[in-house]
C-alpha cells in the first residue's frame, strides 16, 4: 500500500465511558446556540434552489454533510438522479475547490455552511430527508473531545429528527461503535461493517485507503424514530 496518512490514535480503548450519559442528556435538552448569519444565508439559498413547491413534490432530498471538496456529493447526485442532493461543509477552501475540480450534475448543490446551524434550521422547517451521508466526520479522538463527535454532541437530536437512511463512514472503528451505541439508545437499529474499498467514494476515503487503513461503515434507518 502507498501513502502516509496516519491512522487515528486515541487514549480511549473503546467507546467513551460517558457516552450513554451524554446521549441521554442531549436528547432531552433543546440546543440554544445562536445561528450564524452565513449559514442562515446558505439555508435561504438552498430553499430558493429547491423552489417553493419542492416539499409538495415527492422528490427525495439527500444531505451530504461535511462533504469536503464534494466528490461524494457529485457521486450521490449521479447515483440518485431523481433526488436533490445538498453538500455542506464549513470550509470555504474546500467548498470553493469544487468549482475547479468537479462538474456537478444539475440535481446537486454544494455550499459553505456550518452543519450544526443548517441541521437546526432544517429541523425547524420540518425537513425530512430520504438519506443523510456523514462521510469521515472529524473523529476528535482524544477522550476529552468526546462531545465534539456528532453522536455525543447537542446536534445528535437534529440528525435523528432529519430522518432518512443515515450512512456514516470512518477510519476509526471506535467512532462507528460509539455512533452505533448512540443510535441504539435513540431506538434505531444500526448496522455496521468493515468495507472493501475498490473505488474510493471521497477524497479522505482515498487517502485512508491508499495508506492501508480499514474503513468502517454504519447504516441506520431513521425514518420511523419517534423523538
Ligand atoms: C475529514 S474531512 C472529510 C471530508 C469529506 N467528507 C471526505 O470524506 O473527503 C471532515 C470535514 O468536515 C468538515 N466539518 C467539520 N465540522 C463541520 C461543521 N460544523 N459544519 C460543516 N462542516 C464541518 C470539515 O471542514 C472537513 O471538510
Amino acid at each position: 500500500m502507498q501513502g502516509n496518512s496516519r491512522s487515528v490514535t486515541s487514549n480511549q480503548t473503546g467507546p467513551h465511558e460517558k457516552l450513554a450519559e451524554l446521549v441521554e442528556k442531549y436528547l432531552s435538552r433543546p440546543f440554544q446556540k445562536p445561528i450564524s448569519e452565513h449559514t442562515r444565508m446558505a439555508f435561504n439559498n438552498v430553499k430558493q434552489w429547491l423552489g417553493d413547491d419542492f416539499f409538495e413534490s415527492e422528490q427525495p432530498l439527500i444531505l451530504d454533510s461535511c462533504c469536503g471538496v464534494g466528490e461524494s456529493t457529485q457521486r450521490i447526485a449521479a447515483l440518485y438522479p431523481e433526488a436533490r442532493v445538498i453538500g455542506l461543509d464549513k470550509s470555504l477552501v474546500r467548498t470553493s475547490k469544487q468549482d475547479k475540480v468537479l462538474t456537478l450534475p444539475s440535481n446537486a448543490i454544494i455550499l459553505r455552511a456550518d452543519v450544526i446551524d443548517f441541521w437546526r434550521l432544517a429541523v425547524e422547517e420540518g425537513w425530512k430527508l430520504a438519506a443523510h451521508f456523514l462521510l469521515f466526520p472529524n473523529p476528535y479522538p482524544k477522550s476529552s473531545q468526546v462531545q465534539r463527535r456528532w453522536h455525543a454532541s447537542p446536534s445528535f437530536s437534529d440528525i435523528l429528527k432529519l430522518g432518512g437512511e443515515l450512512e456514516v463512514r470512518s477510519n476509526w472503528s471506535t467512532y462507528i461503535d460509539e455512533f452505533s451505541i448512540a443510535l441504539s439508545i435513540a431506538g434505531a437499529k444500526p448496522q455496521t461493517q468493515l468495507i472493501n474499498v475498490r473505488d474510493p467514494f471521497t477524497a479522505f476515503e482515498r487517502k485512508y485507503h491508499l495508506s492501508g487503513q480499514s474503513i468502517w461503515q454504519l447504516k441506520a434507518n431513521l425514518i420511523d424514530l419517534s423523538i
